[in-house]
């Protein structure tokens, strides 16, 4: 995790990097740092917390510097602390160095160094990086960070400034993403291309441990032998969007009320009523053969992994294809073997997530075909993937995902509907399908009217520690993500579970004190479910039921708290019932005064394993 951005220009190099940091915050908050030349000098400050501590910080003590390079830390070696948060510098004060990743060989480095004389003072696994180049600096800073690049092992992207060339910045990246952006007077070093979009838009990715010489008007790259090499300009596109929370008091409920607009977003332009199929434009031109797919895998995690893991119901239920869903991290370490015409699927908001892309990197070694689902345009995903279906659902600011979910699942069925149209089912069935899918964004609107009831019930259950989400099939995954976001954002201890299997052993747990969220949207297997919350009953557990419109009857019988949500086809009610959860998370995190945007630990894009 963590953010790194640089700048070299004409603009105010502390304030463009504050600005740049504060789009990169959701890679980490934990503590923030910016570190630069001025005047023949390397000086840095940092401060713990978010990057607004360190932006009145550098405003009281008048911070300014000639170039600058600056960091927002996901802790990963020792607590979030001034000393452990970055720019590091060597003992000299030489040179400063920002790091995202991880250096899994950073206590063998550490060990020899200590054994020179090199007193640490943090904890950090990056600090080696910074007395090591102080100790192969001979003068040539290039050298001297190829000398110490060839040392490391694990996941790096690295920005360092040196005293001795006020002019530019030393970019190197491996397995950590680093985009330099370049055009005008001015230069970017950036772990993602939106933090300077609104500046430039033509890029240059680096990867396999290439060293940049960022200038303000030159670019140099060289492989890790030092050899200089040739990489193409990509005009990226990508807008500077508005990141703004509007009337909103949090992102997270900004984008749980945008969610209407961005399911409209995912299916627009991608489905023929007429027809009753989907319209994935171009895809089969990267991906021949899409219709003889006899298998499909799919990759994800998190709330990504709960989407694919709604989706394998109706890739097998509509298109009759035989789906395994796989946690990326567990998959890495499976020896997966990739029969032919399986169709690899690897979901990701941000597309950065390095667990799903070490994954889809391995599977694409052994020739698989990668179609990914993805919300950030230019991101490593999309750069590696044969073909990417965009959520077009613009930036998920709040660290838990929830307008991407519902847009993942209207993409994945537009997927399914497709392949199921190219083999068996007919076009009635597929209009029936597509009027269920064009319904949706009315429906959500109408949830998102309910959302005083919901606050309700939110502020009578905030005081409970414990929480069961109950539901079978399609509900069982959405009871997954409704337990994740109750988790996540409010830091209740919340467990989605398949309701058949409560009475294996976790039934044990049923109390008073424990009361059960229960999604009842799946009309298949309504009357089950109805049962086993009636043995949640018998153990005087709490029912709060989210139920489609016009089971109010049964539904009294075992609870009067519920939320009712418009009728919808199974395979789409994932996406009704969820938007009940999340604004139930919401509201019981808003009770219990949590920092909702931006949960401790968390941080929205996963860059180390
Ligand atoms: C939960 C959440 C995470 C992400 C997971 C994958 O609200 O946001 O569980 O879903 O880290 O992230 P992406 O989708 O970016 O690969």
């Amino acid at each position: 995790m963590c953010g790194i951005f640089g700048y070299i220009g004409k603009k105010d190099p502390v304030k463009t990097a504050i600005d740049g940091l504060k789009r990169l915050e959701y890679r980490g908050y934990d503590s923030a740092g910016i570190a630069g030349v001025k005047d023949g000098k390397i000086l840095f400050c940092k401060e713990v917390g978010k990057v607004a501590q360190l932006e009145k910080e550098v405003e009281k003590q008048q911070f300014s510097l000639d170039i600058a390079i600056a960091h927002t830390r996901w802790a990963t070696h020792g607590e979030p602390t001034v000393p452990n948060a970055h720019p590091h510098v060597d003992m000299m004060g030489s040179l400063a160095v920002v790091h995202n990743g991880i250096i899994e060989n950073y206590s063998e480095i550490k060990e020899a160094l200590s054994a020179e004389g090199v007193r640490f003072s943090s904890e950090t696994d990056t600090e080696v990086v910074a007395h090591l180049i102080a100790k192969n600096y001979k003068g040539d800073i290039i050298a001297a960070v190829q000398e110490s690049v060839k040392r490391l092992k694990g996941a790096y992207a690295l920005a360092i400034v040196h005293r001795d060339f006020p002019d530019r910045i030393i970019a190197v990246a491996h397995e950590s993403p680093m985009v330099i952006g370049v055009g005008g007077q001015e230069a970017f070093v950036s772990s993602d291309p939106n933090a300077f979009a609104a500046f430039t838009k033509k890029v240059v990715f680096l990867s396999k441990s290439e060293i940049a010489v960022v200038e303000r008007e030159k670019l140099a790259v060289y492989n890790v032998e030092l050899q200089k090499i040739s990489k193409e300009e990509t005009e990226l596109e990508i807008s500077a969007t508005d990141i703004s929370k509007g009337h909103f008091e949090h992102y997270t409920l900004k984008e749980i009320f945008e969610q209407p607009v961005t399911v409209a977003n995912a299916m627009s332009g991608r489905f023929s009523t007429d027809l009753g199929t989907a319209l994935l434009n171009g895809i089969e031109d990267h991906l021949p053969n899409l219709g003889s797919t006899s298998r499909i895998l799919i990759l994800a995690c998190g709330t990504s992994w709960h989407a694919g893991y709604v989706a394998s119901y109706f890739f097998e239920e509509m298109a009759q294809i035989p789906v395994e869903v796989e946690i990326s991290s567990e998959f890495r370490y499976k020896n997966p073997i990739v029969a032919p015409n399986t169709l690899v699927v690897a979901i990701s908001q941000s597309g950065e997530t390095a667990d799903t892309i070490a994954a889809v990197r391995e599977l694409k070694a052994k020739g698989a075909r990668l179609l990914s689902i993805c919300n950030v345009q230019g991101s490593t995903l999309a750069r590696e993937s044969d073909h990417t279906l965009f959520l077009n659902a613009g930036p998920e600011v709040g660290v838990c995902s929830t307008k991407a979910f519902t847009s993942q699942i209207v993409v994945l069925f537009l997927l399914s509907l497709f392949l199921a149209r190219r083999r068996h089912m007919s076009r009635d069935e597929g209009k029936r399908v597509l009027a269920a899918l064009t319904s949706l964004p009315d429906a959500i609107k109408s949830i998102l009217n309910k959302s005083g009831e919901i606050e309700r019930l939110a502020k009578k259950y905030a005081k409970f520690e414990n929480f069961f989400f109950l539901g079978r099939q399609y509900m069982y995954p959405t009871a997954l993500e409704g337990a994740l976001k109750l988790k996540e954002i409010s830091y209740i201890n919340a467990n989605g579970y398949p309701a058949g299997e409560m009475k294996h052993g976790p039934i044990a747990l049923i109390s008073p004190d424990c009361p059960t969220v229960a999604l009842l949207g799946n009309k298949k297997t309504f009357d089950k479910m109805l049962s086993n919350l009636m043995e949640v009953r018998a153990r005087k557990g709490e029912v709060i039921a989210i139920t489609e419109e016009g089971f109010v009857k049964e539904i009294s019988k075992i609870t009067q708290d519920f939320i009712e949500v418009p009728q919808t086809i199974d395979e789409l009610s994932p996406v009704l019932s969820t938007v009940v959860t999340q604004l139930f998370a919401y509201f019981v995190a808003k009770e219990r005064g949590c920092d909702i945007d931006k949960p401790r630990n968390l941080a929205k894009s996963v860059t180390v394993e």
